[in-house]
């Protein structure tokens, strides 16, 4: 008897405020990975963000034209899993960049697990030349005027630069 296998759904969640070359990295690797993934941006952060969510996903969007594979940018407000749920997705898609990120990383995880037992979160580790690159440390880099090519899209630094009068 023959199988038919179901398409692999991914999320990969966030802020992006900004989107990196860290976050984009992760993308492009998972979507060549999954036959689909979908981008969620989280409406709520913890912090208050620099850019509105409306400017968060434009960013997103502008900067992945052109990324080969199935990727779709789409908002979520409450929690992760039922927004994976809600997509038809079983997994979760996380970058691990040191082993700094371990601790919250495995919590998230455990505490999503607990909550939908049939949702996998799988692990990708970022590359190196983005191992140090956050979206506070590049805001921060911005608003002092340092040199911030090569830590974000083009169109993520024009709108820094934009933001902070550069
Ligand atoms: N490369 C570079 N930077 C990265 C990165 C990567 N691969 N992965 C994460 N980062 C950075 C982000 O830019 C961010 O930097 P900042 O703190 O300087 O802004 C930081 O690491 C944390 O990112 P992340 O872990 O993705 O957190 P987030 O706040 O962007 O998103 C959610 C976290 C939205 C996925 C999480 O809060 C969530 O699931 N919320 C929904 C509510 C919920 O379900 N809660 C229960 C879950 S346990």
């Amino acid at each position: 008897m023959v199988t038919k296998q179901l398409p692999i759904v991914a999320v990969y969640a966030g802020t992006f405020d900004p989107l990196t070359n860290g976050h984009k990295d992760i993308i492009e690797r998972a979507s060549r990975l999954f036959d689909r993934l979908i981008i969620g941006i989280s409406e709520k952060s913890k912090q208050g963000e620099l850019f509105s969510l409306n400017e968060r996903e434009e960013m997103l969007k502008e900067a992945l034209e052109g990324i080969v594979g199935s990727i779709e940018v789409t908002r979520f407000d409450g929690l992760l899993v039922h927004f994976v749920r809600s997509v038809g997705a079983k997994l979760i898609v996380r970058g691990l960049r040191a082993t700094s990120d371990y601790d919250y990383e495995a919590q998230m995880a455990l505490m999503n697990k607990r909550l939908a037992s049939d949702i996998e979160t799988v692990f990708l580790m970022t590359s190196e030349n983005c191992s140090f690159i956050s979206s506070s440390i590049v805001k921060e880099v911005a608003r002092n005027r340092g040199d911030i090519s090569g830590l974000v899209p083009i169109n993520v630094a024009r709108r820094l630069a934009q933001h902070y009068k550069v």
